[in-house]
């Protein structure tokens, strides 16, 4: 019997593709310098076993149909299952798993990373000092935000948004936050659950790290922005599309946020090129989970869970488990 074949959409860290080779498995990479798009992939599909995927990936309904019944699984290598059709997945029977828990900590990270270079003018800063152009200290010079004694809205208190708490209460910052339901971890850190309308009045920082959904499309809109306590700062480090660029744009231009600090964008990778034009927005390319132990996790999560389905038994990670 020829080894079961399992299609890897783009490199990961070796460890994810070790365990799936010492599994016996057939792994093939996809051999473009770039992540391919929905035809490269539909050329694929059919033909594996398994596949393993990255947010970028686009898995379709018309991915999903050609690529069952043969493929059993695909597992995405993030947490978030935004790029996948989780109503044809369940309609053609294959199983999808994400890589949840080991990239919280990383991403948390990186969102008070971005916090921290927003409110300090980090961006700025180093720019002038690599163009040669600094003069010495000025009292006046690069004057930021504090961000100890302020108030930080969390907009999505799930597992990143937690840890995202946690860092702020060591920095002696006020926590709100906003979710559909109210958490017992974020209460014991002394953050208060409030409306997204209030959240946006009161916080100094807003903080977004809740999944894309139909129902966070665009949550942070004209209306959401409207309310926003002036000189505000926000930080996107969950998905591009859960603000509205446009209003987002606006909103930096006339002064109601003073700064923006994002990972993400809403067509990735292209970055609208009035944000790039802004001093005062961080842009950073999307590497929340950009650490050399976590990649390696989220890789090995992966590839734990083609094993597993592939040996007939449930992924640990389901998302949907068929
Ligand atoms: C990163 O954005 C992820 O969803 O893992």
């Amino acid at each position: 019997m020829s080894a079961k074949s399992v299609y890897v959409s783009r490199i990961i860290p070796e460890s994810g593709i070790n365990l799936l080779v010492n599994a016996g498995y057939a792994v093939q990479m996809n051999p473009l310098a770039r992540p391919p798009g929905a035809d490269d992939l539909l050329a694929e599909a059919g033909k594996h076993d398994a596949f393993v995927c990255q947010l970028t990936d686009r898995i379709d309904r018309r991915f999903l149909k050609t690529a069952a019944p043969k493929c059993k699984i695909v597992a995405n290598c993030a947490v978030g299952i935004d790029n996948i059709d989780l109503a044809a997945a369940t309609e053609f029977n294959v199983v999808i798993s994400n890589t949840p828990d080991v990239l919280t900590e990383s991403t948390a990270d990186l969102t008070f990373a971005l916090l921290l270079a927003t409110a300090r003018r980090l961006g700025e800063a180093e720019r002038l000092v690599r163009a040669g152009a600094w003069r010495g200290l000025g009292m006046l010079d690069f004057l930021g935000s504090d961000v100890f004694g302020k108030t930080l809205g969390i907009v999505g208190a799930g597992r990143i948004g937690t840890a995202v708490a946690k860092r702020a209460r060591g920095f002696d910052m006020n926590i709100l936050y906003c979710n559909r339901n109210s958490n017992p971890l974020m209460e014991k850190l002394g953050a208060r659950r409030v409306s997204l309308q209030e959240l946006m009045q009161r916080s100094e920082f807003i903080s977004l790290n809740m999944p894309l959904t139909e129902e966070t499309h665009h949550l942070i809109n004209a209306n959401a922005l409207a309310g926003v306590k002036r000189g505000a700062i926000l930080i996107n480090t969950a998905r591009g599309a859960v603000v509205d660029q446009v209003e987002l744009i606006k909103a930096l231009r006339d002064g109601r946020l003073a700064a923006a600090g994002l990972d993400v964008y809403e067509k990735e990778p292209t970055v609208a090129p009035e944000l790039l034009a802004m001093e005062n927005v961080v842009l950073l390319p999307h590497i929340g989970s950009a650490t050399v132990t976590t990649r390696n996790r989220m890789a090995e999560m992966a590839a734990s869970n083609v094993i597993e389905v592939l040996s007939g038994r449930p992924p640990r990670n389901p998302v949907i488990q068929c």
